[in-house]
């Protein structure tokens, strides 16, 4: 029997455990500040901007927001960036994707200051993580690792297949299987024998952004099954990119969406503004 892995009750015990770091860093008279920047009025990235304050405001995190124009053209947002890049108030700087298309988001990503890159996207943050270096890392694909580990699921030797291949989860979560010791292989929508593929997977994480395109003919018996999906399904109804219902009794773990994997995407962003903040405290006290 399927046992869920609830990502909602883990991002709790991490965001009050990031309360506490919180607080001892204002115990030394020092405060924590990200900086939130959304360009547009995408509806889906307005509720996560929504979302990723709420949470720093509970932890006792600033945050500034700066809500900018559609119009906003790629050298303004990167002035905006270098003036951030510079305030002492801020510890991490998020610019929610995506992005407007006449602004260039690559240019935008690696304008940020390698230390304030809360979100682990900039090109130093990934060169880090491919050379299993310290340094910032993506925040869902954080959130999903620690929902294995928080299981005790090994990774090291295991078989792990990703469906996606963004630069925000499908790359990122492969090269950290890769860093843990699994055998992985990365696949798209497009693959061909998909399901041949995906049915040899001990550990199987969709990152494809389709709803319920991971289907139980797709699925292993046993396998640990991770959604990062958020989508609608015909009725409007939020669902992840696996066929929840079908698969479900297939796997021996599955997380659910909503209240799996989307709320360790906040709560890694939030330890990852944390652990900027004492890295920065620890400079100027050193
Ligand atoms: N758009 C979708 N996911 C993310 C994320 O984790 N960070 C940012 N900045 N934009 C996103």
């Amino acid at each position: 029997m399927a046992e869920l892995i609830d990502g909602k009750a883990l991002a709790a015990e991490i965001r009050s455990a990031a309360a506490e770091r919180v607080r001892a860093l204002k115990d030394k008279g020092r405060s924590v500040g990200l900086a939130v920047i959304i360009v547009g009025n995408n509806p889906a990235s307005r509720t996560y901007v929504n979302n990723k304050k709420k949470a720093c405001a509970d932890v006792g995190i600033e945050s500034f927001e700066y809500a900018l124009d559609i119009n906003t053209t790629q050298a303004e947002l990167i002035g905006l960036i270098e003036k951030l890049n510079k305030d002492d108030r801020v510890d991490g700087i998020l610019c929610q994707l995506p992005l407007p298309s006449h602004i260039n988001a690559d240019a935008v990503i690696d304008s940020i200051a390698p230390e304030k890159d809360v979100d682990g996207f900039h090109a130093v943050s990934v060169g880090n993580l491919v050379l299993n270096k310290k340094g910032m890392r993506p925040c869902t694909p954080s959130g999903v690792m620690r929902m294995l580990k928080s299981k005790g699921i090994e990774v090291e030797g295991k078989r792990c297949v990703v469906v996606g291949r963004s630069n925000i989860v499908g790359k990122p979560a492969a090269l950290m299987l890769i860093n843990a010791g699994a055998t992985v292989t990365v696949c798209n929508s497009k693959t061909r024998n998909l399901p041949e593929i995906t049915s040899q997977a001990d550990i199987l994480i969709a990152a494809v952004g389709r709803p319920k395109f991971i289907t139980a003919d797709m699925v292993k018996e046993g396998a640990v099954v991770i959604d990062v999906g958020i989508n609608r399904d015909e009725n409007g109804k939020l669902c992840g990119d696996v066929d929840f219902s079908a698969v479900r009794d297939k796997t021996s773990y599955i997380t659910p969406v909503p209240g799996g994997v989307g709320p360790m995407t906040i709560a890694e962003l939030i330890e990852n503004t944390v652990l900027s903040a004492e890295q920065k405290a620890e400079k100027i006290n050193n």
